[in-house]
């Protein structure tokens, strides 16, 4: 099969794509099509005959379309998950034609040293200290998980215990402190380094879900020997934020760690008005954030930052006799820094989106999504029957009253049911302080003030039980 192949098979997928993106502002938000028909539309015989590259990529398209989120649209506003910046849609296509191997800065110099340099690019943008270490992972999950690594690595270290070479059996005991507010994707990430998913130390949250500086430093004085303190930088829900300089202060001691989880609210450092509420988080030892969520990246993309590049080298670097590579960090390589050994040029679009957006284009992506937010939460709690429960950067959680008083929570799943059918926006639903509620995130560079309108105007005709139009 000769390159025409290629072209034809790359054309259609720029039509296909192309028609995809072009439709996002008019089409319903949530697929035409479920999950069950979605499988039916695929069932079929492995063929016994290929398929010409084109035609593949043709029936492909054809085929998904009905079974398509509008996750792009301006008025998708489920869980957080950005849209994608044209540059880095574009850059993505050349990773996969390029199809470098990504994990060793010798062969493969190209993807490697743009990782190198997107590395300080995100450091410079987020104010992280310029010496730390970042390792380009799947995601928050997993940077979470890399970050959690290299602070296992450290606090053990401290008390003379090396982890990655005795493991854990018959190590000191590590204490874990977590917000009672944590994303399930820290407890996921401490049963996968087997410090226990249900064994860490849970301190209280506030009504916001923000921890105490002084009851995470109580709970900090009361543990003994290694100690791993994780913080949060932007609840899933409402956007609260953990003053985490003030805990890093107040816990401070050679044998603990704290980490930051900031999957998307780290990105607020990134806009100098909203800075002053992430301010401190630079006094952390690790950061997890994403560039898929808020940056706007395609999936996959992570970032587990760390302050200490040899604990976060101990903790994910390989070394084989196969494999080319030295100890220079300064032309480091990838493989080093997270957990995996082949793996694309993640990076790479994330180069092209901070390419595209400039240091002003970031600050006014996040500063816009906050403000949208913002006109979002107004807009709803003008309306009877209407609370907004919390709202804090690019996050809101409301909930609509049963006008006949009998079940709030009830009316709220119905309302978040209908809207969600009617197409016109894509809220998902959530339980906040014991109360059932719809959670709003505004992380796409797409959304406009005209979104927002009709979003509210969505939200409130399922309240008032129409379909919106
Ligand atoms: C605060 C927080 N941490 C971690 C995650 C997990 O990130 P990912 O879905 O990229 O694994 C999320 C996802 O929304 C999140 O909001």
């Amino acid at each position: 099969m000769g390159d025409p192949g290629h072209e034809a098979a790359l054309t259609a997928a720029a039509q296909a794509a192309g028609a995809w993106l072009d439709s996002l502002p008019d089409r319903a938000v949530r697929p035409e099509a479920g999950a069950r028909e979605m499988l039916e539309a695929f069932s079929e015989p492995l063929p016994e005959e290929g398929l010409d590259p084109a035609e593949v990529v043709r029936e492909l398209a054809a085929r998904a379309e009905p079974g398509l989120m509008a996750s792009g649209s301006g008025r998708f506003h489920g869980w957080v998950i950005g849209g994608t910046l044209p540059a880095a849609i574009g850059a993505d296509w050349l990773v996969s034609a390029w199809d470098q191997n990504s994990a060793m800065s010798e062969p493969f110099p190209a993807t490697t040293m743009i990782e190198q340099v997107t590395a300080g690019w995100v450091l410079d943008l987020l104010d992280l200290p310029r010496g730390a270490s970042v390792g380009f992972v799947t995601g928050g999950q997993m940077a979470n998980t890399v970050c959690l690594a290299a602070a296992r690595n450290h606090v053990l270290a401290a008390h003379g215990w090396d982890v990655e070479a005795a493991g854990l059996q018959g190590a000191p005991r590590v204490t874990v402190l977590v917000g009672a507010e944590r994303h399930d994707s820290v407890d996921g990430a401490l049963r996968l380094l087997g410090l226990g998913g249900a064994t860490a130390t849970v301190v209280p949250a506030d009504e916001a879900g923000r921890v105490s500086p002084g009851a995470m430093a109580e709970a900090a004085a009361r543990a003994e020997g290694p100690t791993i303190v994780c913080t949060q930088v932007g609840n899933v829900n409402g956007g609260a934020v953990d003053r985490v300089g003030e805990i890093a202060d107040a816990v401070a001691r050679p044998d603990l760690w704290v980490h930051v989880d900031g999957a998307f609210g780290l990105w607020a450092r990134a806009a100098p008005a909203r800075r002053g509420m992430v301010a401190g988080a630079e006094r952390a030892h690790s950061w997890a954030t994403d560039a898929h969520k808020w940056l706007n990246t395609p999936y996959d993309c992570g970032l587990a930052i760390c302050a200490d590049p040899v604990a976060h080298r101990r903790a994910m670097g390989v070394r084989a006799a196969y494999l080319p590579g030295g100890d220079d960090l300064a032309l480091r390589d990838p493989i080093d820094f997270n957990p995996e050994l082949s793996r694309r040029a993640r990076s790479v679009p994330v180069w092209a989106a901070l390419r595209q957006l400039g240091r002003r284009g970031v600050a006014d992506l996040v500063e816009r999504c906050c403000a949208m937010a913002e006109l979002l939460a107004r807009g709803i709690a003008a309306a009877d029957g209407a609370e907004v429960l919390h709202q804090d950067l690019n996050q809101v959680v409301v909930r609509f009253r049963d006008p006949a008083g009998a079940d709030h929570d009830a009316h709220s799943r119905a309302v978040l049911a209908r809207v969600q059918a009617e197409g016109t926006c894509f809220p998902s639903g959530t339980v906040w302080r014991g109360v059932a509620g719809l959670r709003l995130s505004v992380s796409s560079w797409r959304t406009t003030e005209d979104d927002v309108h009709r979003t509210i105007a969505a939200l409130l005709a399922a309240h008032q039980g129409g379909d919106g139009n």
